[in-house]
């Protein structure tokens, strides 16, 4: 049993490239109605959105650091008078890596502002709505198993955007929205996965090797796309790739 996607108005977060450009257009060729953020990349999101109705889908991108409450305000309010309801959030945009952020900014992306975005949705979201958080082995499983020192800030800081998400799994019961949680394994031919091989020479041969294969992009998009309409209890989590991680 699976929810039909078609016509679920669905706002992704980080839609601009990577992982959530792709869960767009798979969730759009499934009938979805998309809404893409970005944060300042509005030519490579116009693209994306530009892509999808050009194929006779319906997308449009909408710019907002969701780390800025005042940008998360317009966004939503937009979000809102476009689609009138929202069914789903998925909770892709992640950082912490970047150049010139402050040590504080991991846990303001990846916790804080995801906490607060779920709060500024919840007023148009239905009941039958739902949360997808997206994030990856590293940060779901830190507590068990080391990782890379250059990537633990923010491991631990999308690990706790996790944990506050989950923290809330009751509150957001009562309103009939429930709460999928997609992990994944270092993925192929990312902007992370090279900033990482980057700070640790090697880190994708390593996990190339202990996994046996590393996930694709496509492969990934699909599993979180998949997300959006599985049946499944609040908190559940989809494991993608590094079967080595899962118990
Ligand atoms: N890459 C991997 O190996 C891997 C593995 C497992 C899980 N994941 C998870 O998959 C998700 C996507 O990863 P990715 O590698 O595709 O990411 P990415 O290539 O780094 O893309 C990041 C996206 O987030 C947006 N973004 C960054 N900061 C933002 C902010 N403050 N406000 C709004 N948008 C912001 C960017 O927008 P602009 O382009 O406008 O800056 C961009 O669209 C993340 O949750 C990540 O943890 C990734």
């Amino acid at each position: 049993m699976s929810i039909d996607p078609s016509n679920r108005t669905v706002l992704i977060t980080g839609a601009s490239r990577g992982i959530g450009a792709s869960t767009a257009r798979l969730l759009a060729e499934r009938g979805a109605r998309i809404a893409i953020n970005y944060r300042e990349k509005a030519r490579r999101a116009e693209l994306v959105a530009n892509g999808i109705t050009d194929s006779g889908g319906d997308a449009f991108a909408v710019r907002a650091d969701i780390t800025d409450p005042a940008a998360v305000a317009a966004m939503t309010a937009t979000v809102s008078e476009r689609f009138g309801k929202l069914d789903v959030l998925v909770l892709n945009a992640s950082g912490g890596m970047e150049r010139d952020v402050d040590p504080g900014y991991a846990l303001r992306l990846n916790r804080d502002a995801q906490v607060a975005l779920v709060e500024a949705c919840l007023p148009f979201m239905p009941a039958g709505a739902r949360i997808v958080f997206v994030t990856s082995h590293q940060a779901h499983f830190v507590d068990e198993r080391p990782t890379m020192a250059a990537y633990e800030p923010v491991a631990r800081s999308k690990r706790a955007g996790e944990d506050a998400l989950r923290e809330r799994i009751g509150m957001l019961r009562e309103r009939g929205v429930d709460l999928v949680v997609v992990s994944g394994d270092m993925i192929e031919g990312t902007i992370t996965a090279t900033l990482l091989d980057r700070a640790q020479p090697g880190a994708i041969e390593a996990r190339r090797e202990a996994a046996g294969h590393l996930v694709t992009v496509h492969e990934f998009a699909d599993e979180v796309a998949n997300a959006v309409t599985i049946e499944a209890e609040s908190g559940h989590t989809i494991y993608v790739g590094g079967a080595d991680y899962l118990p």
